[in-house]
C-alpha cells in the first residue's frame, strides 16, 4: 500500500521499537503521529524529524485520549496505518509464589490493561477512523499492526500475565482481520523475540551478552530498525493479512529463558 501523503499513528512511538517505526513511516512519506505517554523523548524526535511527525500525548488505555490522537492523525491525511507498539508494566510474576501467596489479581489486570485492552482500544478506534477513507484501487482502506511477543506462545516462568496479554493480541489478529475485511482493513501482528530497547534497562551490552548465546541465528538480539523494516513490509504487501509473524532469529523461550 502506498502511504505517501497519508497519515499513520504509532502508539509507543517514543519507545525503542516505536521510534524506529516512526522514522521508517515518515521516510515513506507518511505524516506520523507519535502517540505516547512519554513527552520528553517524543518531543526530541519531533524536533529532529520536523513536519513529518507530530506528538500527541496519549494513553492507550483511555478512549478519549486515543480518539484525540486519531483525530490529529486524520487531520494530517487519511489514516492508512496504525501500529500499536506501546509498552506496559512488567510481566506480573509467578502464578503462586514460593511462600504460597497467589498472584495478585490487581497485578494481573494491570499488566493486561495496556498490553491487551490498550491494543484492542487502538485497534477498534483506528478501524473506525480508517473505515472513513476512500478505498484504494484494490479496495484497501488501511492496515493495523499489533505487537505481541514470542512470550505469547511460550511464556517463561513468572510471565503469566504478560503471556496472557500477548496471547490475547495473537488471538485477536485473525478475528479482527475477518471482522474488518468488509471495510478493506488488514490486521497483522508482529511477535518479536528479543530486541535491544530501553525496556531491557540501561546496559545494552550486558543484555546482549545474556541473550545472544540462546539465539540460533543471527546470534544477537534484534535491532529496532529490523522490527520497523517488518512494519514496512506489512504495509507494502497487501496480501499479508490475519497473520502473526514471529521475528526472533529462531529463538524459542525455555521455561527459564534464556535456557
Ligand atoms: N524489546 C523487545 O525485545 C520486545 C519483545 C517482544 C515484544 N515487545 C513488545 O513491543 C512493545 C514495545 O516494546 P519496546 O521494547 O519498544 O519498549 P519501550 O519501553 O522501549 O517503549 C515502550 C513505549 O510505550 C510507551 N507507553 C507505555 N505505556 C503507554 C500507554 N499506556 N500509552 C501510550 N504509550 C505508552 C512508553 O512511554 C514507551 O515510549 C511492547 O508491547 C513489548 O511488549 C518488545
Amino acid at each position: 500500500m502506498e502511504i505517501s501523503g497519508a497519515s499513520a499513528i504509532v502508539t509507543g512511538g517514543a519507545g525503542g521499537l516505536g521510534e524506529q517505526t516512526v522514522r521508517r513511516l515518515a521516510a515513506s512519506g507518511a505524516k506520523v503521529v507519535i502517540a505516547d505517554v512519554a513527552k520528553e523523548k517524543a518531543e526530541a524526535l519531533v524536533k529532529e524529524l520536523g513536519d513529518a511527525v507530530e506528538f500527541v500525548q496519549t494513553d492507550v488505555t483511555s478512549e478519549s485520549s486515543v480518539l484525540h490522537a486519531l483525530e490529529r492523525a486524520a487531520s494530517l491525511g487519511p489514516l492508512r496505518v496504525s501500529v500499536a507498539v506501546h509498552g506496559g508494566f512488567g510481566a506480573g510474576g509467578r502464578t503462586l509464589k514460593s511462600n504460597g501467596t497467589p498472584h495478585s489479581l490487581e497485578d494481573f489486570r494491570n499488566v493486561l490493561d495496556p498490553y491487551l485492552v490498550g491494543t484492542f482500544n487502538v485497534l477498534r478506534l483506528a478501524s473506525a477512523e480508517m473505515a472513513k477513507n476512500e478505498p484504494l484501487a484494490d479496495g484497501e482502506r488501511g492496515v493495523i499492526i499489533n505487537t505481541a511477543s514470542i512470550a505469547g506462545y511460550e511464556g517463561t516462568i513468572g510471565q503469566i500475565a504478560y503471556t496472557a496479554a500477548k496471547a490475547g493480541v495473537i488471538g485477536m489478529t485473525l478475528v479482527a482481520a475477518r471482522d474488518l475485511s468488509v471495510v478493506g482493513i488488514r490486521v497483522v501482528t508482529i511477535a518479536p523475540g528479543t530486541f535491544i530497547t530501553p525496556a531491557y534497562g540501561p546496559d545494552p551490552e550486558q543484555v546482549e551478552a545474556y541473550w545472544s548465546p540462546a539465539i540460533p541465528f543471527p546470534k544477537r538480539m534484534g535491532q529496532p530498525a529490523e522490527y520497523a523494516k517488518l512494519v514496512q513490509s506489512i504495509v507494502d504487501n497487501s496480501y499479508l493479512n490475519g497473520e502473526v509473524i514471529r521475528i526472533d532469529g529462531a529463538l524459542r523461550f525455555g521455561p527459564k529463558s534464556p535456557n
